[in-house]
């Protein structure tokens, strides 16, 4: 179950339905996984207003969830993306709370908790994403003890300090804690979450497992499935809440790479830009997380100082639209556009842009022609989950060239730490770093980038679903990790 489906239905002008796939590194990462299962994915179709029917597109069976145009605006663009989303990413923008909001987001999760409901067989296994959807999980044991649940959340959860303010924070972790296991990002994400569970419940946590009290007066109390007896003699169940590191379907994005016309496209793009020396590339959702401001400053005071030649470098700056209807999306895309507006003004040549900025979302495969022609990655991201624009990057460099510029701010660097890491609110250290990026001799290069796609082709999203699967069933069986590990205090 995910906010979206895999697929959107667009509406031409002819008022002919179509669908297209959808957007974000989610779609991105679950589809192959879903195409392997014989599962169902429960979903909004991406318009407002309209029922449709459940149909199958590419091998997977789909089960849309119908939102209202209020609903839209209330649970997806006010609650989930101007409370939720700026909250849950340290508050780079001010987030909204409404009660409204608010109120329809529980109505919303209550009607996708009873469309699995409807669908699970017994005992069968849901897997519930993201946070637009986090009551879910408790919703849906409600009515359904048996099945397994599982939740994952892609994007950073907040340390306490900033959770806190959320004026319905015990709710929202009653609503994750109805999972059997709960999946994040980072060690750290994880970290944060059962402190909340600490902080604002009061349950005892014991390395990555949770005991949750069970209310023996509730009738409903002997169908928990794994259930045990705490330290101090009470009835628990247990859930699992640890780090489970999203990536990509490596070994597709390789093959995209390695085929003639995709590097032949690599090579057009690096002539219709002039031929520069080096060309720097940013992809991103327009979003405030991602630093794109911050990227563009960089580059700008690198022309204005005379470190960098436009003549010899030009950034490329994917911005794909997001979100537009929401006011913190709109003034983004303004700053944005006078920023390069600007730089391009001060600095291009007739013949040398400084900043080609295209506001558009591409297909895969322009994206891999891209990431080939593009000599350095920069992602100077001020908070993201994982970032899985750096991975497909690493994946793509079959020629094992190309260099990493990478924010420790997002969830990628855990693991990709031989990219150049770079704290992005430090202008000096990123332009330090692009510099870097830009002189490095290729024997760094490659001995990096080797390293880098290691890590990503051993790590793909195949093995961090089954990863995860495999905690799922394994709980599901009353296994119970660590269940000797220390009582955490903090
Ligand atoms: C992030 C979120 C996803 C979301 C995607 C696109 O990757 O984690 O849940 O689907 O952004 O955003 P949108 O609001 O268009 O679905």
């Amino acid at each position: 179950m995910s906010n979206r489906l895999p697929v959107d239905r667009v509406v031409d002008e002819a008022g002919q339905a179509t669908w297209r796939p959808s957007p974000g590194g989610l779609v991105t990462a679950l589809q192959p996984v879903m195409r392997a299962e014989d599962g169902v994915w429960v979903g909004w179709a991406g318009v407002a207003g309209e029922e449709v029917e459940p149909f199958e597109a590419d091998g997977i069976s789909i089960l849309p969830v119908a939102l209202s145009e209020q609903e839209l605006q209330e649970y997806y663009e006010g609650f989930s993306n101007d409370t939720l989303w700026p909250l849950y990413h340290d508050v780079i923008a001010q987030p909204s709370y409404h009660r409204e909001w608010w109120d329809s987001y529980v109505r919303v999760n209550r009607r996708f908790a009873d469309a699995a409901a409807g669908a699970a067989a017994p005992g069968a296994v849901v897997w519930v994403h993201d946070y637009q959807l986090q009551l879910v999980p408790a919703m849906l044991r409600e009515v359904r003890p048996d099945l397994v649940i599982g939740f994952f959340n892609h994007i950073p959860f907040p340390p306490y300090g900033i959770y806190s303010q959320l004026p319905w924070r015990r709710q929202i972790i009653d609503g994750l804690l109805g999972a059997d296991v709960i999946g994040f990002q980072r060690v750290a994400d994880a970290g944060n979450f059962s402190r909340a569970v600490r902080r604002l419940k009061g349950y005892e946590t014991r390395g990555p497992i949770i005991e949750v009290p069970i209310d023996t007066d509730d009738p409903e109390s002997g169908s928990h499935r794994h259930v045990t007896t705490n330290r101090h003699g009470g009835l628990v169940r247990t859930v699992l809440a640890r780090a489970f590191p999203i990536s990509i379907d490596a070994e597709a994005y390789q093959e995209l790479a390695r085929r003639p016309a995709i590097q032949e496209r690599a090579r057009e793009i690096r002539e219709e830009l002039g031929n520069p020396e080096t060309i720097m590339l940013g992809v991103d959702r327009l979003d405030y997380t991602k630093g794109i401001g911050h990227r563009l400053k960089a580059f700008g005071e690198l022309l204005r100082d005379g470190r960098l030649d436009v003549e010899k470098v030009t950034l490329v700056q994917v911005a794909s639209p997001s979100r537009e209807r929401v006011e913190t999306y709109r003034q983004l895309r303004d700053e944005i556009e006078l920023t390069v507006g600007r730089i391009n003004g001060d600095y291009a040549t007739l013949g040398h842009t400084a900043v080609a900025y295209l506001h558009h979302g591409y297909p895969k495969e322009e994206m891999v022609a891209l990431y080939l022609a593009a000599d350095v990655m920069l992602v100077t991201a001020l908070r993201d989950g994982m970032n899985l624009v750096a991975k497909e990057y690493v994946a793509t460099r079959v020629d094992e060239d190309g260099v990493l510029v990478l924010s420790e701010f997002a969830g990628a660097s855990d693991e990709l730490r031989q990219a150049l890491l770079i704290n992005p609110h430090d202008i000096e250290g990123l332009k330090d770093a692009m510099l870097q990026a830009i002189a490095m001799p290729k024997r760094d290069r490659v001995r990096r980038m080797r390293a880098l796609r290691k890590k990503v082709l051993t790590n793909d999203v195949a093995r961090w679903s089954a990863s995860f699967l495999e905690a799922l069933t394994r709980s599901a069986h009353g296994d119970h990790p660590l269940q000797d590990a220390p009582v955490n205090r903090r």
